[in-house]
């Protein structure tokens, strides 16, 4: 790695998002690390190693392949390990009772939920939702959650506020993926939403594919996943006609850095990977960057 005599960064508040990681998926053992926690280490590794270590690190859900104990205790030890605050939320996967073990500065809200809201610095609030209903693929978002949202954002209706959620609630395109348009819970929560200036984005995961989008007004992304991405096909499926169709592709895990300055907030995505460096600034380019900067006035 090349040091370089960066100036202290602007000031700004960094939330890294990393989600679907599914640790206990695949293969392992006689000396093989299974190959979701391999693509975990390295998104960890580029968090804590690379230029923009954040200050918070969000999970967005599918933290475990099968919401099991010892799948957690490893989630969290790999974390623990970059020393950097963590946020976990669960998904369809994941399991409460298994996820508030292993982050034990985890607690359930009321009505058994996992939903926490932070002061992450700055003025930001982050609010993390619980979208799971243990046995379904699909996210839910019931009266009780919809009532602790509502709460939560009349306390602070003028605080610059930051939503992750594990379930996307739009129709990305991906059929399989996808929830029914007419689904009750995200009516519920768009009615929750709605008119809500505060709330600067919603970040989701589940869907293993990058997306923006909006939702009741809002800004909405999704991160790619840690383990393989969904493939990229946006024609319609046939549950009952298996047509041979790319479903997972070996794509490298990515995840994203959220930047909030007090005033604005801009997501980056970063794809995971060793990859050569094809322009450094250096002597060579040293023109070019004044030139650049002369511009700016
Ligand atoms: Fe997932
Ligand atoms: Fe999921």
């Amino acid at each position: 790695m090349v040091a370089h005599s960066a100036l202290p960064a602007r000031r700004a508040v960094l939330i890294a998002q990393i989600t679907d990681i599914h640790v206990g998926f695949g293969p392992s053992g006689g000396g093989v690390e299974e190959p979701n926690l391999v693509r975990f280490r390295a998104a960890l590794e580029r968090l804590v190693e690379g230029p923009n270590r954040p200050d918070w690190l969000v999970l967005s859900g599918d933290i475990t392949e099968h919401g099991d104990a010892a799948s957690f205790a490893t989630a969290a030890a790999l974390v623990a390990e970059c020393g950097i605050p963590v946020l976990p939320l669960v998904g369809n996967h994941d399991d409460r009772a298994s996820l508030v073990a292993a982050f034990p500065r985890v607690v359930l809200a009321g009505g058994g939920f996992l939903h926490h809201v932070t002061d992450a610095g700055m003025g930001l609030r982050i609010i993390c939702l619980d979208t799971l209903e243990p046995g379904r693929h699909g996210g839910a978002f019931c009266e009780a959650r919809a009532r602790w949202l509502a709460e939560r954002l009349a306390e602070a209706p003028d605080t610059p506020t930051l939503v992750f959620m594990h379930h996307p609630p739009v129709i990305s395109g991906i059929d399989w993926m996808d929830p029914a348009p007419d689904e009750q819970w995200i009516a519920r929560l768009a009615a929750v939403l709605e008119g809500q200036k505060q709330v600067l984005a919603l970040h989701c995961g589940h869907l293993h594919r990058q997306i923006g989008t909006s939702f009741a007004g809002i800004p909405l992304g999704v991160t790619p996943s840690v383990a393989p991405q969904a493939s990229l096909d946006l024609t319609g499926i046939d549950p009952a006609l298996p047509d041979g169709r790319a479903l997972i592709t070996a794509e490298p895990p990515a995840y994203a850095l959220h930047r909030w300055d007090g005033q604005s907030l801009v997501t980056h995505y970063e794809v995971v990977g060793n990859w050569p460096v094809l322009a450094r600034f250096d002597a060579g380019l040293q023109d070019m960057i004044e030139g650049m900067f002369e511009e700016r006035g």
